[in-house]
């Protein structure tokens, strides 16, 4: 990637929700991983998707985000119907829309600045890697879009250096630099310790600050619930609840859903 795509890109055509899923099916062979699904992520909205294991969490994003195509169903990015023919990561890039995965995204051995440039390098004018440059840009990251500071994490620090919750940080804030609208967090704090999470959390509400949407998938009902404007319950395929945090305590969403579980 130039220099020139990383300026801001002239301002987007005003929508009402930046990717919508409307009847969905998924199946994997005879398995129905995803049953009539309709789904959607507004402006700037922090969606909490929840529910069991196996329940189709990471089925559901993977085809919002294009990594598996819908057996059936239509899907909308910014109101706009996408072609499914065509739909893949790549495009879904190239829309804006970013996804966390828990780990295996950054490169362990490497500095923290080139890991926020891994194939999208900036080059100057003769065509050669603006090192100098990526490190202004990485420490502006750092400071500003996670908040790094005083923490003695420099850009050439080193990722294995890192605990589990900067690490979801500095994945979370390359999605930011890259101008994301909608940015997917499938359960970034699964094995971290307490305090590791906290910074996950505030990292969460700096995508909402930044004006930006996210899905965060999460096991932990309470710190979902702190954070989502909504929450979306899926259950063996097919979305049965979609409630507000303002409407529902943490133990009546957690009754709530050890009821579905002994539903038939
Ligand atoms: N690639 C796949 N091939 C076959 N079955 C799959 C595949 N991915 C997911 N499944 C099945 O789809 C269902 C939903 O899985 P998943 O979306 O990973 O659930 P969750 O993320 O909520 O734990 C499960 O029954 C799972 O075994
Ligand atoms: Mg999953």
């Amino acid at each position: 990637m130039t220099e020139s795509n990383l300026a801001e890109r002239p301002p987007e055509a005003d929508y009402r929700h930046i990717v919508r899923l409307q009847g969905v099916q998924k199946f994997f062979g005879a398995v129905q991983a995803l049953r009539d699904i309709d789904f959607s992520v507004g402006r700037n909205e922090i969606v909490g998707l929840i529910g069991d294991n196996g329940a189709g969490k990471s089925t559901l994003i993977k085809v919002l985000t294009g990594v598996l195509s819908p057996s059936s169903g239509r899907i909308f990015v910014r109101d706009q119907e996408l072609d499914l023919t065509d739909y893949s990561v790549r495009m879904a890039h190239d829309l804006s829309i970013e996804t966390v995965y828990q780990d295996k995204s950054l490169a362990e051995k490497q500095p923290l600045w080139r890991n926020f440039f891994v194939g999208r390098q900036i080059t100057n004018r003769f065509g050669f890697i603006d090192i100098r440059r990526q490190k202004q840009i990485a420490d502006q990251i750092l400071k500003h879009a996670i908040g790094f500071r005083g923490v003695g994490i420099t850009v050439d620090s080193t990722v294995a250096n890192l605990s589990g919750g900067e690490r979801q940080g500095i994945a979370i804030g390359r999605a930011m630099h890259y101008k994301a609208d909608l940015i997917v967090l499938d359960e970034p704090t699964v094995a971290l310790a307490v305090a590791e999470v906290r910074k996950v959390l505030d990292f969460v509400r700096r995508i909402k600050a930044s004006g930006r949407a996210c899905i965060y998938i999460e096991h932990n009902l309470a710190h979902v619930h702190e954070v989502a404007d909504r929450l979306v319950v899926i259950d063996r395929g097919a979305i049965v609840a979609e409630v507000s945090p303002k409407d529902m305590s943490v133990t009546e969403l957690t009754e709530y859903l050890i009821d579905l579980q002994h539903e038939p």
